[in-house]
């Protein structure tokens, strides 16, 4: 691994973003520009019963003008949201099977071209789908807001900024990667602690961020409207076979719906901290491995490359040192302490609404008891003091 601009450069880091996409783009040039008008004009067009009709009306548009990344990226987020708006429309009472061939082509084209999948993914949705109101303001809550909506008012702009205001905060440690493993090479004690405790306070900040969930996004709307919209087609009672994308395959495919469990920002911190989730069949490990195809090729390229580097809780069991150790737990308990927050979230925004009803994900696993078997094997890798 090389210097902290080097891996930016080379996986597609910010410095102070960390996965999220700087600065997006909110605008497509023409023919482009139609699939932006139907993005912005979701919640009014899906209410008015009109958002498929515009929809199968659209022209087939060839991906070729779409040059740059970040404007292949904003394709790829308005197309997924027309995606999600056509398949569920109303909620998911009455739902499409086929995907129609002019939106279908050009969004499995540029899926391919940017290595992601054809359906709404948290690089869209979060990463790549945010303003600052003054861009010369700070990345506050307040000086933000998304690019497009689903139904269900202010709870789209609480769930997705609040999750990237949780990246963001964790982010900030990425920085000091090269620095970590430099240390543990050198087997420099003083600046290996320094790391790590950089490391604890960024997810000890995140975890503060998470809080905001409260303010912004109410339980039942989040439940009953926007749960819906990210719901994919894996596994799916309504989509069993999963969604057909006419024109470019036969078959139907299966894709799994959008979730913060397609973030690179908590695997980073597992893979640096030596934390392994439990592996076989149907296993905590399996389904986030799975997850990584939902993530841009270049942030799974580095979750990678973070694999083949040198082991930091290996060297710290080596040192017996009590106050390395220290170290090396507080990053652990900062990820205990967020995946426990996050369980709480979990059991206030799905369990609880769904009262009686079976409790799945927009991931489609059995939640909470893979979220605490995550969680569990989080804790475990606390080293005796
Ligand atoms: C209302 C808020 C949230 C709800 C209801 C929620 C729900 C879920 C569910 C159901 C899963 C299980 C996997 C799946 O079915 O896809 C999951 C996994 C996960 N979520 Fe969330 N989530 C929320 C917010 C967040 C936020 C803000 C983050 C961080 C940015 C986050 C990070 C994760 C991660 C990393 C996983 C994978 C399991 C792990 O590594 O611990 N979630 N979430």
């Amino acid at each position: 691994m090389g210097s902290s601009q080097e891996i930016f450069e080379k996986y597609h880091i910010d410095e102070e973003l960390g996965f999220a996409l700087p600065k997006p783009l909110e605008e497509l040039p023409p023919p482009y520009d139609e699939w932006i008008s139907i993005a912005k004009n979701l919640p009014e067009l899906i209410e008015k019963n009109k958002l498929r009709e515009r929809v199968d009306q659209l022209q087939i548009h060839s991906i070729d003008g779409l040059k740059d990344h970040k404007s292949q990226r904003l394709a790829h987020l308005t197309l997924g949201y027309i995606t999600m708006a056509y398949v569920w429309n109303q909620g998911d009472k009455d739902v499409r099977e086929v995907l129609p061939k002019n939106i279908a082509v050009p969004y499995c084209e540029l899926s391919e071209k940017l290595g992601l999948p054809p359906i709404l993914v948290y690089a869209d949705c979060v990463l790549a789908n945010w303003k600052k109101k003054d861009p010369n303001g700070p990345m506050t809550y307040e000086n933000m807001d998304v690019l497009f909506w689903f139904p269900g008012g202010d709870c789209c702009k609480g769930f997705f900024l609040v999750s990237l205001l949780v990246e963001i905060a964790a982010a900030s440690a990425i920085k000091v990667i090269p620095d970590l493993f430099k240390a543990v090479t050198n087997e420099d004690q003083n600046a290996l602690q320094k790391a790590l405790r950089y490391i604890a306070s960024s997810l000890q900040q995140a975890r503060k961020e998470f809080e905001k969930i409260h303010k912004y996004v109410d339980p039942n709307t989040f439940y009953n409207v926007l749960r819906i919209y990210l719901s994919g087609w894996k596994n799916s009672s309504k989509l069993p076979k999963g969604l057909k994308y006419e024109g470019f395959s036969d078959t139907p495919r299966e894709y799994a719906g959008g979730s913060a469990a397609q973030s690179s920002i908590f695997q980073c911190f597992d893979v640096l901290l030596g934390i392994q989730q439990q592996s076989g069949e149907e296993s905590a490990a399996r389904f986030l491995q799975e997850m990584r195809k939902y993530m841009p090729p270049t942030h799974r390229k580095f979750l990678l490359s973070l694999e083949s580097g040198p082991s930091v809780r290996e060297f710290v069991l080596s040192k017996g040192d009590t106050e390395l150790r220290a170290d090396y737990n507080e990053c652990v308990k900062a990820m205990v302490s967020l995946r426990n927050y996050h369980l709480e979230i979990v059991r206030k925004y799905i369990v609880d609404p769904s009262c009686q009803q079976a409790n799945k994900g927009t991931g489609g696993t059995d939640l909470m008891t893979f979220l605490k078997s995550v969680r569990d094997t989080t804790k475990s890798f606390k080293l005796e003091k």
